[in-house]
This record gives structure tokens, C-alpha cells and sequence, in this order.
């Protein structure tokens, strides 16, 4: 199979795409879509045998739930068995955004969405895209990262065509992804809320509206409960290459730092915000500007351009300790892990 690619560009061939989305869709396919996050792999939430093709498509292990995109408050109701007061708050604030509440699933939800679990992740995106095809298809999507299973999450149409190429019928092309990392995911089943995953809307704007919270990484888990988000655990957001992150003053700093790493200066790829080396002797040394929402936007495609360079080892400069920064700090030490 080689997929179709449409772009969305002009409002004509938007139209179409929504079209021949919501008609794969509705027929039980799977069709990758862009969303404000990272690219998304979608199928009908509510047909188990299309949420299959999901997981068959990425190698996702079948303990990973799958987060289901909505486009209004009355769908993500209909998703979920109790709709709290908080959500609701939560909804007004951040939605539609990068922010995933996690719930008491409804029967609808097939238990092949939530991989056995009682509760479902709810998200209404912002791309103008993924929402027309809710409304044209009138059911939730289930959507994953539109990567195979423990690769980077792809944040336009070309990296998903790399990695999944030859095994979905269509891929959308939605332009880069605004956000470029994947949304925050809350748990509103514990008492106070506990974020799952970091993201773009972090804990100081979710406290606002919570009044409490506790993190994941802080919390201390029973048991098998540290199953619950599957994604947190393991190495995760990996690029191919063997990543560092590091703080330098400037480049000899730098090169001694690395020559301690046993690989040769010439195979590194260098991602800087501060101190910009020079690239003499790098394989190269790319620049992206020192604030938080811009680095996060930028972050995933520089990594896949560094492995499809053929990079041994890429070295990021160490990230700022401040809020806006952590989740971008998260994914680099998943990455580095
Ligand atoms: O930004 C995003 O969230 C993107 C776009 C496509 O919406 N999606 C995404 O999906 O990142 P995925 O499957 O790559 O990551 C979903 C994360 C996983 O770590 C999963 O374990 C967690 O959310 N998750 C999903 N449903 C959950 C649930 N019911 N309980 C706990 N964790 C859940
Ligand atoms: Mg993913």
C-alpha cells in the first residue's frame, strides 16, 4: 500500500480532504491527520475493529490506551460516564488546545481504545482540520502520534509518510504543527488531579484552575498502577540516534565535553538556543531561538532531520528551569534515556 497524500491548503482542497477523511473513516480505515500537537493516526473511536488497524499499523503494544479526539463538550460527554465540575473548568480554559482529561469511560468507548481500562483520555484539538472531520463523521477519532510505536512523534505530513508510508491508505497534510510536542494528559479520577504527561499547558496554568495537583514523576505509585500511562515509562519520543543533552560555554567546551562521550565531533549534531558554537568540525549545528514555545514547535523536526542525516550522536543544549520549559525537558530526557 502507498498512501494517498492531500493537502488542505486553499479552501477547496480542504473541503475535499475533510471528504475523503470522513468517507475512509466512516468505511472502518485509518487515516493520519494533522492536529496542533504532532500528526495524529485516526479511526472511528467507536468501532473497535477500525481502532485494530491502529494499533496493527504503529506495532502499538496493546497496553497502551489511546487518547479519543472530540470537537465539542457534548461529544466528550457522551465519551465518559461523569463529567466533573473540574472538567468542565478545564474545558473552558484550555479547549479546544493541547490538553488531554482523563475519565471513566463510557460503554461506547470499545475496551481496545482504553487497552482493558476504565477510563478514557478525552482531547479537543484546535487544527481547524481534525475538527471539521469530527463534525463531518459525527463520532469521536481515536488517535494516537502517527508514528510507529516508540519512534519521534512526526510533526508534518512528511515525517509520517517515512515512517508509515507504505501502511495506511491517506495522510493529510496539515502544514507544521503549532505546538510540536504532544499534549498534556490530566487525570481527573484522582483526588487532587495528577498529571500524567507533561506538555505545553503545564502545571502552574493547570493549578490555576484546579486549585490542586500532584505530577506523576512526583507521585508515588502502587504497584502495577504505574502501568496507567504507559507512554511515561518507558523510553519513549526516541530519536534513532544516541541524544545528549549538555550545558557549554562555548565550542572547546563543548568538544571536550563530547570527546568524553567516545564519539567523534565530526558525527555530532549540535541543537543550541544560547550558547551557539561555532560548526567547524560538527556534522552541524542548527540554531533554534531561546523561548520555550518556539524551541517546542521546532524541537521533533530538527531531531528527524539529525537521523535522517545519519547522525551517531545529537547533543541539545540544556533547557531553562521554568515551567514553560519542563515538558520540552521531559521529552529530551525520554529521548536520552
Ligand atoms: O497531543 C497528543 O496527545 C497526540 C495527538 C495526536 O492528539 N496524541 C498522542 O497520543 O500523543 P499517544 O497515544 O502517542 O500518547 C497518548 C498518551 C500515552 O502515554 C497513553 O499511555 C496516555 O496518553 N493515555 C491515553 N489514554 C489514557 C488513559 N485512559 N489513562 C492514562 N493514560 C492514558
Ligand atoms: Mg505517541
Amino acid at each position: 500500500m502507498t498512501a494517498e497524500i492531500l493537502s488542505t491548503y486553499t479552501a477547496v482542497l480542504f473541503d475535499a480532504a475533510v471528504r475523503r477523511t470522513a468517507e475512509l473513516l466512516r468505511a472502518g480505515e485509518v487515516v493520519a491527520l494533522p492536529t496542533e500537537t504532532v500528526y495524529g493516526l485516526a479511526a472511528n473511536a467507536l468501532d473497535a475493529a477500525a481502532v485494530a488497524k491502529i494499533y496493527e499499523a504503529k506495532g502499538r503494544p496493546a497496553h497502551n490506551p489511546i487518547i479519543v479526539h472530540v470537537a465539542s463538550i457534548e461529544l466528550a460527554r457522551r465519551c465518559v460516564t461523569h463529567w466533573p465540575v473540574v472538567a468542565d473548568k478545564l474545558a473552558q480554559s484550555f479547549w479546544p488546545g493541547p490538553l488531554t482529561m482523563v475519565l471513566p469511560k463510557s460503554p461506547e468507548i470499545p475496551s481496545l481504545v482504553t487497552a482493558g481500562g476504565a477510563t478514557v483520555g478525552v482531547r479537543w484539538p484546535s487544527h481547524p482540520f481534525i475538527q471539521a472531520v469530527i463534525r463531518e463523521c459525527g463520532f469521536p477519532l481515536a488517535a494516537p502520534s502517527a508514528n510507529l510505536s516508540n519512534q519521534l512523534s512526526p510533526t508534518n505530513a512528511e515525517h509520517v509518510r517515512k515512517q508509515l508510508g507504505d501502511k495506511i491508505p491517506l495522510i493529510v497534510d496539515g502544514g507544521q504543527a503549532q505546538v510540536g510536542i504532544e499534549s498534556t494528559v490530566i487525570d481527573l479520577t484522582s483526588e487532587p488531579p495528577t498529571v500524567l504527561r507533561p506538555g505545553m499547558i503545564h502545571e502552574e496554568s493547570l493549578i490555576a484552575v484546579t486549585g490542586d495537583l500532584v505530577s506523576f514523576q512526583k507521585k508515588k505509585l502502587p504497584g502495577d498502577e504505574t502501568l496507567r500511562s504507559p507512554g511515561l515509562l518507558q523510553q519513549h519520543y526516541a530519536p534513532k540516534a544516541r541524544l545528549l543533552v549538555l550545558n557549554w560555554q562555548n565550542g572547546t567546551d563543548l568538544k571536550s565535553a563530547i570527546s568524553n562521550q567516545q564519539s567523534a565531533i565530526r558525527t555530532c549534531h549540535i541543537i543550541a538556543h544560547t550558547n551557539i558554537p561555532s560548526d567547524e568540525g560538527f556534522a552541524s549545528v542548527s540554531v533554534i531561538p531561546h523561548d520555550a514555545e518556539a524551541f517546542a514547535r521546532a524541537i521533533y523536526a530538527e531531531l528527524h532531520r539529525c537521523d535522517e542525516a545519519g547522525a551517531e550522536l545529537i547533543v541539545v543544549e540544556a533547557l531553562p528551569d521554568a515551567p514553560e520549559w519542563r515538558a520540552i525537558a521531559d521529552r529530551l530526557q525520554r529521548a536520552a534515556a
